[in-house]
């Protein structure tokens, strides 16, 4: 984990005053390092019988694709409005000032299809939580669990994983 670690670094007032930013470019361009983290995951989904990898725009992409590959899943885009081509559902959540919407495409995950939920901070929840209700009210789907690359524990945002098992590789 003190591997991981060392490949992410912190950016002060990113991306606005007050906030420390998480940056996992080092990480991504470390080979050793990206490899061992998607080796990670596929040791433990690897057997799960997971249909889907469900990635969140936009680095949840760069993680979701890797280990969709990695396990012999597809792979699924929740992206930010008006960028999905065919016909959308969508969801609209609360953010400290003003809302926020996420889009799937429709015909993105088939009933009974066993899905993985990745994206790469928990932070306060609150896009995770969104990502899960959309994908709860429209589709039956299994949520097998959803998994960060870290998890800033102290923001509480597990709370919000309608209790689905959910895992991070590393927690600060
Ligand atoms: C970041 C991160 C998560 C989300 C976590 O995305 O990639 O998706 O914030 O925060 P939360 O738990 O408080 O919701 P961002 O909105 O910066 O989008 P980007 O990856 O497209 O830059």
């Amino acid at each position: 984990m003190q591997q991981i670690k060392e490949y992410i670094r912190d950016i002060a007032d990113f991306p606005k005053e007050g906030i420390v930013f998480k940056d996992i470019s080092p990480l991504l361009n470390h080979s050793d390092t990206f490899n061992r983290v998607i080796e990670m995951w596929k040791e433990r989904y690897a057997n799960r019988g997971i249909d889907t990898v469900v990635g969140v725009e936009a680095r949840g992409f760069v993680f979701a694709a890797a280990v969709a590959y990695a396990i012999g899943a597809g792979c699924v885009m929740i992206r930010k409005p008006g960028k999905l081509p065919y016909k959308t559902f969508s969801k609209t959540y609360d953010l400290e000032y003003g809302t926020d919407t996420i889009e799937v495409h429709q015909d993105a995950i088939d009933p009974g299809q066993k899905v993985l939920v990745i994206d790469d901070v928990l932070a306060t929840g609150g896009t995770m939580g969104a990502v899960l209700e959309l994908l709860q009210d429209n589709f039956k789907c299994e949520l097998v669990e959803v998994t960060f690359l870290m998890e800033l524990s102290f923001l509480d945002g597990r709370e919000k994983m309608k209790n689905i098992p959910t895992y991070s590789l590393i927690s600060y």
